[in-house]
């Protein structure tokens, strides 16, 4: 987040409803391929099983392009694969200098849409989610009576990504997800092993939220020990590897207790939420409730004629309480953010500065 200097000056000082996002997350589709259980959309993409039609998708690009706009995220909804426009809007982005990040469960990556992938992305992270083929049919289940090895499968892209990325010189940063659940908690090492050798940059290791109270237990109790030993065991038997394994183990015990430690949400405005039904919502969290939606991009009334709209904005924005939001992967920047809000010039200054010296990293966009 402290990369975006002018944006969190922006808001420190009162003024977040002026400032550009710093990216637009956006989901192409409400539609997926895979029916995970532990799906955190799955309820709200039953309700909205739609795509984002080729005008507004392509629109709202040019008007991303065309502000300044630093990122934008293709994701979920369902898989933004599914609608036939991704690939060329993120092909666009590209083009209009845009930094793009697709977010995706690899099964409809194919050898035509493969080399346009990588050449339009700053940076692919596909959802794995296990270790071996046969949690990833408990965890992914591939729709449409998809027979093949759906996990060799996704493996397999993932090398020809990187072969291609390499080939032509490219810098896309091509990264694995990895939920944990009791399903998947012993599986680490495994899916360490398998990103390694598909020649990923990373591997992001996180808990899911939503899980029902006795696997939440197992997860928060069992996880954070289990997950460091594979982790080590990794990197000592793969000493060599170039593979980066990301486990933020605070977050294994916040995500439940969902303790929300800060006086506001001050990280809402960083970003903008675009659903697959074109509504504009305030966070991704909260993407698919009425009530937190900002409107309905439509070729009348583009994203910024909503994200410029203040009175809608604040109206919205009031009506959060806090102890009524969902676990949120936001904590770490609204607490940062409240922290700051109580310093003087010089201490918010050496959290900036901290970053230069490359103790803050993230590998996507915030
Ligand atoms: C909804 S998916 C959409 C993109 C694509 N279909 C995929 O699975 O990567 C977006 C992200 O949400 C994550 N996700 C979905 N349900 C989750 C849950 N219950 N807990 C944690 N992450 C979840 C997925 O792992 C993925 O990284
Ligand atoms: S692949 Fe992504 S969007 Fe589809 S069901 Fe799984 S987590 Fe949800
Ligand atoms: S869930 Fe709540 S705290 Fe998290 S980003 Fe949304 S409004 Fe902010």
């Amino acid at each position: 987040m402290l990369v975006h200097r002018k944006q969190v000056e922006e808001i420190l000082e009162g003024k977040s409803l002026d400032i550009l996002p710093v990216s637009v997350e956006v989901d192409p589709s409400n539609k997926c391929n895979h029916d995970c259980g532990f799906c955190a959309y799955s309820s709200r993409r039953a309700a909205n099983n739609v795509h984002l039609s080729e005008e507004i998708l392509m629109q709202l690009v040019e008007d991303v392009g065309e502000k300044g706009v630093k990122g934008m995220l293709f994701t979920g909804g369902g898989e933004p694969l599914v609608n036939p426009f991704t690939v060329s809007a993120m092909e666009r982005a590209n083009e209009l200098g845009v930094d793009t990040g697709l977010i995706t469960n690899g099964g409809m990556i194919t050898d035509k849409n493969l080399t346009t992938i990588v050449n339009s992305t700053r940076f692919v992270r596909l959802s794995l989610d296990a270790g071996t083929t046969e949690s990833h049919r408990i965890m992914h289940e591939p729709k449409n009576g998809v027979k093949r090895d759906e996990f060799r499968y996704i493996l397999d892209r993932i090398r020809d990504m990187v072969t291609h990325r390499d080939a032509e010189g490219l810098e896309t940063t091509i990264g694995i997800g990895f939920l944990v659940n009791p399903t998947t908690l012993h599986e680490v090492y495994d899916g360490c092993k398998e990103a390694h050798f598909a020649g990923a940059n990373y591997i992001q290791i996180r808990p899911i939220y939503d899980l029902p109270q006795t696997q939440q237990t197992i997860v928060r109790e069992q996880a954070p020990n289990l997950v460091r030993k594979q982790i080590e065991r990794f990197k000592g038997e793969f000493k060599d590897s170039a593979l980066k394994v990301h486990a933020h183990f605070p977050r294994f015990a916040d995500l439940y207790a969902n303790h929300k430690d800060y006086a506001r949400c001050e990280s809402h405005p960083l970003i903008g939420v675009v659903g697959a039904t074109g509504e504009l919502y305030l966070c991704c969290q909260h993407k698919g409730t009425a009530q937190f939606s900002y409107g309905q991009i439509t070729q009348e009334r583009r994203f910024f004629d909503i994200w410029e709209d203040k009175v809608v904005r604040s109206g919205v924005a009031e009506s959060i309480q806090l102890g009524l939001c969902p676990p949120c992967k936001y904590n770490d920047m609204n607490r940062l953010l409240d922290q700051m809000k109580g310093e003087g010039s010089e201490q918010r200054a050496a959290h900036f500065e901290s970053l230069k010296k490359g103790t803050i990293q993230h590998p996507n966009n915030l």
